[in-house]
């Protein structure tokens, strides 16, 4: 695609030297882009209009029209040279981000605990983060840092002693685990005789106890094995699973760097970073007076376990807001141990999570499962698709790709910063800014494009300047760019924002353009329906959706 920011800047900076790229905006107002003249007006001693004024009467840019209006100095760039850049550019083929490599911890599941809607966030916007940074060019790894440490896994063979067996673990999985620990959880309350068992467990799985050792792999393979069927209904992939015990006879050498800084204190025998100089942050709690590591010591010791071994340029963390402190103390301590790569640690944060009319499950702790909402999600889709296309051959499959879909895509639709509030029937909505609006969008494509048979044929680029179908020419020609955007953002949001502003010019065109007109005239229309089908298709898969040929 035509760097347009670029010739627009370079030449306007020839009359304007004061400005910077970034004063070139896009605009869909009055122009393709513009520079707001306003800023100028104090260093230049001149009314922003003049300003404006004077600089499109100097400015000639081959194919672009200057304009002046308002204090704005205003671009349009000819209507078929930006046909002419979308059909001359193939999908997908900007690779800004080549070369650079991006860790990115997302999902990172807790042992034994259920993959409950609050981990619906981390692991779609982290998942789509990947899939994003990937098709800039990226080498991004995907890191499930599994909560695999901790006393409560003590606990839970001390129940599973108590209450369990072999085989309704076997039959029942996570669900006998997490009556388990609910149960311990109650009954601690009042036997305290189970604390201590529980701590000699835990200290026994530490010790290498292979008795201890090998159930807590088998709570670890049953807990994955449930993560792993959600993981492959949204499309989510790893690259890597080390969890937190793996970290944890690393403390020792990041407890050695912070030595050698001194920088670790102690205060009523536990390990400390202070970090108050001015920020006023609390201690990071390195290690307890009894000896346990803490999460912080192990996101320490992982942070140059990444670095080493992936050498990035960017480490994220996609978690919720609440562990914001966490972060900030984690990425302060890097920076006070000199580390030059700590700027390049990225928490990126979202809020909270509810879902409108759905019970909670008592029995598991109060927790709404993910797989419940995914099921409720399809078996709605499944009878919306009864009554629109009972025809349709793949019912069941399509039905999940349009359920899961609806759920990731409102998961992913707006900026992750806000708390969400899901509702399944919004979601689902057909003709919403939804999941299902884009697929359908797409089927609707493909169908417009198996009518017309093979090849669109040779077409001119002037027959796709008219209005409606220029709208959606030039929704495509900066997809890249909205991509780069969501990328540098952390925000997902942009591209599926983005599609559904495809879908919605496309439906316009598709209304007041006739595609199946004859001539060459339908030849770009159909060339134009097969490029927004085959940007619905990548961009769906951007953000983790799947695009069924028929809906
Ligand atoms: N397992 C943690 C939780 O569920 C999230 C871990 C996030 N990643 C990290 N490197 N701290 O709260």
């Amino acid at each position: 695609m035509t760097d347009y920011k670029t010739i627009i800047y370079e030449a306007a900076s020839k009359v304007l030297p004061t400005i910077e790229r970034d004063d070139v905006t896009a605009s869909d107002a009055f122009c393709d882009y513009c520079v707001p003249c306003f800023k100028l007006a104090k260093v230049l001693r001149k009314a922003p209009a003049a300003i404006a004024a004077e600089a499109a009467e100097k400015l000639k840019i081959d194919g672009i029209e200057v304009a002046a209006l308002n204090g704005y100095l205003n671009f349009t760039i000819a209507r078929e040279s930006v046909v002419k850049d979308v059909f001359t550019s193939p999908l997908g083929s900007y690779k800004p981000l080549a070369g650079k490599t991006v860790c990115i911890d997302y999902s990172s599941v807790n042992i034994a605990k259920p993959f409950h809607i609050g981990h619906l966030m981390t692991t779609v916007i982290g998942g789509a983060l990947y899939k994003i940074y990937r098709a800039l060019g990226a080498n991004a790894v995907g890191i499930n840092h599994l909560g695999d440490f901790g006393t409560q896994f003590g606990g839970l063979i001390s129940a599973f002693r108590r209450w369990g067996n072999e085989k309704a673990l076997e039959e029942r999985g996570l669900d006998e685990l997490l009556e388990l620990y609910v149960r311990y959880n109650k009954e601690a309350e009042n036997d305290t005789a189970l604390a201590g068992e529980a701590r000699e467990w835990s200290n026994k799985i530490e010790q290498g106890d292979a008795y201890a050792v090998g159930l807590f792999e088998k709570f670890k393979s049953i807990t994955l094995e449930q993560a792993k069927a959600v993981y492959d209904r949204l499309n989510i992939e790893f690259d890597s699973y080390l969890g937190e015990s793996f970290y944890v006879d690393k403390v020792a050498a990041a407890e050695d760097k912070l030595r050698a800084k001194n920088l670790l204190k102690i205060s009523d025998g536990a390990e400390i970073v202070e970090l108050s100089d001015g920020d006023d942050m609390p201690p990071a709690l390195i290690r307890r007076s009894d000896g346990a590591s803490l999460y912080i010591a192990r996101d320490l010791a992982a942070a140059y376990y990444r670095r080493e071994t992936y050498g990035f340029d960017k480490c994220m963390y996609v978690v919720a807001s609440h562990q914001a402190l966490h972060f900030k103390q984690l990425f302060k301590v890097l920076e006070l141990l000199g580390e030059p790569w700590a700027k390049d640690m990225v928490h990126v944060s979202y809020g909270m999570v509810s879902v409108e009319g759905m019970a909670l499950s008592t029995r598991h702790g109060n927790v709404l499962f993910l797989s419940d909402v995914l099921n409720a999600a399809v078996e709605k889709a499944l009878a919306i698709i009864e009554e629109r296309n009972p025809e349709l051959s793949d019912k069941a499959a399509v039905a999940e790709s349009v359920g899961v879909g609806a759920v990731v895509f409102d998961a992913l639709y707006d900026g992750r910063v806000k708390d969400k509030n899901f509702s399944l029937a919004d979601a689902l909505n057909f003709d919403g800014e939804t999941g299902p609006y884009v697929q359908y969008t797409y089927a609707r494509c493909k169908s417009v494009l198996a009518k017309a048979g093979d090849a669109a044929g040779e077409f001119d680029y002037s027959s796709l300047t008219d209005d409606a179908a220029y709208d959606a020419v030039k929704l495509l020609s900066d997809f890249d760019e909205a991509v780069y955007n969501a990328a540098v953002k952390y925000e997902p949001s942009i591209v599926s924002r983005r599609l559904v502003k495809i879908c919605q010019a496309f439906n316009r065109f598709y209304n007041a353009d006739r595609i199946m007109c004859g001539g060459k005239t339908q030849n770009a229309r159909l060339a134009l329906t097969a490029r927004v089908a085959e940007t619905l298709k990548y961009g769906l898969g951007l953000v983790l959706l799947d695009a069924p040929e028929r809906m």
